[in-house]
This record gives C-alpha cells, sequence and structure tokens, in this order.
C-alpha cells in the first residue's frame, strides 16, 4: 500500500492507495471516524457497479448506511441536483456527528465534497475517487463545486476530507475515454515536476502499457499534487502551476461548446501548445512540444486541433489567472521543470498564430 500524508492548516489527512482496497475500506474510514451512521453519495453507474462492496464493508465496520444517488455525468453538477441532495439529506435527518462518503468520479467528488462543506455549516467526509481523473487529481486537495449557466465551478468551497481512499482496481470498468482523460493529467504532473514520471510514461507506451503500473503512477501524482497544495493550499501561486496546458485548454473547451473536446482531451492538445509557445519565447527547450505530442499521441489524446488564434486568444483574455500585464501563462524550463510566466496578449497572438498555422 502506499500513503501519503497532506499536512495543511485547516486539517491533515491521509491518501492511501492500494488494489483491492475498497472491499477493506470499512476499517480504513473507522479508523478516521466515530460516526454511527453514514451517507454514500454517488452516481448511478458506479452505485451499480460498486455500491453493494461499499456497503458490505461499512457494514462490517459498523457504521449504518443510506445512500443517494445522482445521474452520472457534469450535467448533474448543478444547483437543482446540489439543492435535491441536501433535501435528501435532511431528509435522512443528517446531523453534524454523521460522516459523508464521495463515492464516484471528479462529479460526485466536487458536488458531495461541497454539500459536505456546507450541510449544516459543514460535516467530515471522506474521498473514494473511482475514474483516474478523481484518483489522480480531483480527490486530492479539497476543492469542491458545481457549475452555474455562466461557468464551471463558479460557486464552491474548500473543505479537506477526513482521507482518501483510492483502489485502481476500480478502474478495470472504466471506459478508454475516460482512462484517457485522466491519463492527460498524469502527463501533466510529469512534464510539470516529476520527469523520471515522464519517462516512465514514454517507456510504458500506452493506456494499456501503463495500467499494469496505476497504483505507482497513482501514487507519484498524488505526492506531486501534496506538494504544491502544501505550498498553496488556496491556489494563489505555486499551486498555480498545476494548471500547465489548462488557459489553451479551458479555451478550447469553451470553443467547443464543452461537446467537441473533453477537459483531458482540451489540456492535451494546450499542454503542447504551451511548451511550443515556451520555445517561441526562448525559454523552454527546442523539441519539448514535439515530445509532449509523442507522448499525448501514444496515450489516445488528440494532437490536432484546427482553430482561429484570434479567437483562441479572446477565450483565453478572460481567464481568471491574467492581469493587466498580460496572460498569466504556466509554461516549461525543462521536462520536469515548470514556471509562472506573464506575456502579453499581441505577443501571445503572433506565437499562436505561427503555432497553429502548422495545426500544431
Ligand atoms: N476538485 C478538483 O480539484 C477537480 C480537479 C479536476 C477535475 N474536477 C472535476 O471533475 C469532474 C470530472 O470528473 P470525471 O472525469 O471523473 O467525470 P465523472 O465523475 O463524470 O465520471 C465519468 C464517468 O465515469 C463513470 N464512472 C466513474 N467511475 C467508474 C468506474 N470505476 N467504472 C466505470 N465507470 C465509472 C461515471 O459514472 C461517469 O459516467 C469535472 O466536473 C471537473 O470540474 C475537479
Ligand atoms: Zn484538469
Amino acid at each position: 500500500m502506499h500513503e501519503i500524508k497532506v499536512r495543511l492548516p485547516s486539517g491533515s489527512y491521509k491518501i492511501q492507495i492500494e488494489a483491492g482496497s475498497l472491499g477493506r475500506c470499512g476499517d480504513q474510514i473507522r479508523a478516521v471516524s466515530a460516526a454511527e451512521r453514514v451517507v454514500v453519495i454517488s452516481d448511478e453507474n458506479v452505485w451499480s457497479l460498486y455500491g453493494s462492496q461499499l456497503e458490505a464493508a461499512l457494514v462490517n465496520a459498523g457504521f449504518l448506511v443510506d445512500s443517494i444517488l445522482i445521474p452520472p455525468g457534469e450535467g448533474s453538477k448543478t444547483m437543482e441536483c446540489f439543492a435535491r441532495v441536501c433535501g435528501n439529506m435532511a431528509d435522512l435527518h443528517v446531523q453534524r456527528d454523521h460522516l459523508i462518503i464521495a463515492f464516484g468520479g471528479g462529479v460526485v467528488g466536487d458536488l458531495a465534497g461541497f454539500a459536505a462543506a456546507v450541510y449544516m455549516r459543514g460535516l467530515p467526509y471522506v474521498q473514494i475517487p473511482t475514474t483516474l481523473l478523481a484518483q489522480v487529481d480531483s480527490s486530492v486537495g479539497g476543492k469542491t463545486a458545481i457549475d452555474l449557466p455562466q461557468g464551471k465551478n463558479l460557486v464552491g468551497a474548500f473543505h479537506q476530507p477526513q482521507i482518501v481512499i483510492t483502489d485502481p482496481d476500480l478502474l478495470k470498468t472504466l471506459d478508454k475515454r475516460h482512462l484517457a482523460e485522466g491519463m492527460a493529467e498524469i502527463i501533466k504532473y510529469g512534464a510539470i515536476s516529476d520527469e523520471e514520471l515522464f519517462v516512465k510514461l514514454e517507456e510504458y507506451g500506452s493506456i494499456e502499457g501503463a495500467l499494469p503500473h496505476m497504483e505507482d503512477i497513482i501514487f507519484h501524482c498524488c505526492d506531486t499534487k501534496r506538494v504544491f497544495v502544501e505550498q498553496d493550499e488556496r491556489d494563489g501561486g505555486e499551486r498555480q502551476k498545476l494548471n500547465f496546458g489548462h488557459s489553451f485548454g479551458h479555451a478550447i473547451e469553451k470553443m467547443g461548446l464543452y461537446r467537441k473536446h473533453s477537459h483531458g482531451e482540451a489540456v492535451a492538445l494546450g499542454m503542447v501548445m504551451a511548451a511550443k509557445t515556451g520555445e517561441a519565447l526562448g525559454l523552454t527547450p527546442i523539441g519539448t512540444g514535439e515530445r509532449l505530442k509523442r507522448i499525448i499521441q501514444a496515450y489516445q489524446l488528440p494532437t490536432k486541433i484546427n482553430v482561429e488564434y484570434k479567437e483562441l486568444v479572446h477565450h483565453m483574455s478572460m481567464d481568471k489567472k491574467n492581469d493587466h500585464e498580460g496572460h498569466k501563462l504556466i509554461l516549461l524550463k525543462a521536462m520536469g521543470k515548470s514556471m509562472i510566466y506573464t506575456v502579453a496578449e499581441a505577443e501571445l497572438s503572433t506565437i499562436l498564430e505561427d503555432i497553429l498555422e502548422l495545426a500544431l
């Protein structure tokens, strides 16, 4: 088993990563909670695959278990669904001494985490992430949120879990597209701060090649995120490096109205653009963008895009990290080393015009 301790002023907790741990998680949860009752919040897919296994593990550890299910997918990260979940919690007479368990991908983690953050001004909760993206990214760091029609993740809170229990065996039922989504974030961790991980991913060469090593990969990603989160829990400085590829990626997602490219696909394209932007500025070693492109292709993520550079820059100009000096980007000093760098809009436009002329 891999274990990571996240130490924060707002509370410390462990991330435990072990294949097969879902069946044993009752004892791990009992070790951090004296609650009599737990409420599991999950989505219908995850619950139908693994609900009975989780319920049995919790009952064996002496918990009384209720569950609240939401429809799968981003469409559930809404005010309406959030209100329904809170209403269900009230119907179940959930009290301060109850424990919430977020059991699912990033959607469940964000929604259940936010409900736990604000219901009765805050309840303790546990994350059991079930997608690769949730296991390497969204379950770590305490960010919770729901979407508004005006934008994603606009209403949320920081709320750290009591423990994160990660079972890589659950990935066996996850489809290829969602595995690739998680791989985009994993490649990101390698690119911004872990060259050794990046080289290993190059050696594994494909999703199938990486899967047997997932416990180890997840550990390295969570540990990298831990370092950034411990330095900067509220995302005002170093933690922003986790957004490598995301300023470009968010713009790409928006331009396709969130239908054309998934988040991971957009971030994959964004990472290549960020690397090539760094190269054009003379800050990133030449060839880094092509190296990223090769690995992204190997992990079944897109490397080609046909967009108008002016439109891309326009959408990027809405990024909340920007200031009056220009676009605040995360660039690579080398593979495995990142920096925060502000580039003026006119200069970024010229660079992107050149990069996009070659369709990346
Ligand atoms: N809080 C954070 O720090 C943070 C970071 C990154 C992303 N996010 C959020 O995460 C969300 C995306 O998360 P996601 O990609 O996990 O999507 P998701 O939660 O919608 O899960 C994707 C799909 O996989 C299914 N699924 C989940 N686990 C499964 C399993 N083990 N086997 C088979 N199917 C399974 C789900 O039912 C769903 O249909 C976004 O809303 C994003 O904003 C949050
Ligand atoms: Zn992301």
